[in-house]
């Protein structure tokens, strides 16, 4: 079975996470694969928005944990930072339609889309410091921007789960529904944002993002470093083998 299905429709290109029995956690392939796809997107002029979702019931529950795991190989296994290198370069709208979980890196792609529609059961969390990790991809600094600093805090540093009423009013998310019109209506904002003058719409998100492009680049830079320090911390391993091992 593809944990990531691609299809293409209407001049919108729809990326399905499909990993239903680890709650579409995200492995180094799946990231791979979403990244490719990114990647030709920008070069295809028949893709003209992108629409990122999983299933009804569950968004993803962020990085497949095993993979932050120290296997010996002392190999790199970041093919997350090649696919949100991707979604930070996307010359095209990306809406994100999310259900139920959208923990983790699943958190924070949705800083990065321009457009997320939500469940009413929608569970987004930050949960990095108690994985003994730090956040990453810019979100240290767009989720005081978005949300401001009181916030950022109860979700950083605190991990509290953010409920889509709070989502909602915070302006994390655009609209909340119920999980059977989701991935419906982001379709349809997807497909409205597809019929746009395009070089317009380019131009435009451009500009909204101009502010942040260069503080943006350095604070990926900076979190990465520190991201991949901690990972290999016997703290952090020691968090990652209690989760796969914990007893269910
Ligand atoms: N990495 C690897 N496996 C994961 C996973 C992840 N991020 N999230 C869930 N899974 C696996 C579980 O280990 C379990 O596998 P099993 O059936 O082989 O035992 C399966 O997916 C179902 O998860 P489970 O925890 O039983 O579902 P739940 O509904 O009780 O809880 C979550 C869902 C998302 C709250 C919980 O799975 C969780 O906290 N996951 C970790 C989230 C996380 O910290 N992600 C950030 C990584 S940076």
């Amino acid at each position: 079975m593809k944990f990531v299905h691609a299809e293409y429709t209407d001049g919108i290109l729809i990326l399905k996470l499909n990993r239903p029995g680890k709650k579409n956690a995200l492995t180094q392939n799946m990231y791979l694969r979403l990244a490719l796809a990114l990647e030709d997107a920008n070069s295809d002029d028949q893709i003209r928005a992108v629409l990122l979702q999983g299933s009804s019931a569950v968004f993803t529950s962020g990085n497949d944990i095993a993979d932050f795991a120290d296997d010996g190989s002392g190999t790199e296994k970041r093919a997350s930072e090649r696919f949100m290198r991707a979604v930070m370069q996307l010359e095209k709208p990306l809406v994100a339609g999310v259900c139920g979980y959208a923990v983790g890196i699943g958190a924070t792609m949705l800083l990065h889309c321009d457009y997320v529609v939500a469940s009413v059961d929608v569970r987004i969390r930050f949960p990095f410091v108690d994985l003994g990790l730090c956040p990453e991809f810019a979100s240290t600094l767009l989720l005081p921007l978005v949300v401001g600093r009181a916030k950022a805090n109860e979700w950083m540093l605190i991990g509290a789960t953010i409920q889509a009423a709070e989502a909602l009013a915070a302006g994390l998310v655009n609209q909340v529904l119920p999980n059977d019109q989701v991935l419906d209506d982001a379709g349809s904002v997807a497909r409205a944002l597809a019929k746009k003058p395009a070089e317009a719409l380019a131009q435009t998100r451009r500009l909204l993002k101009s502010a942040q492009r260069d503080i943006m680049a350095a604070r990926v830079d900076e979190e990465r470093e520190i991201f991949r320090t901690l990972r290999d911390t016997p703290d952090a391993q020691r968090i990652f083998r209690d989760f796969l091992s914990r007893p269910r």
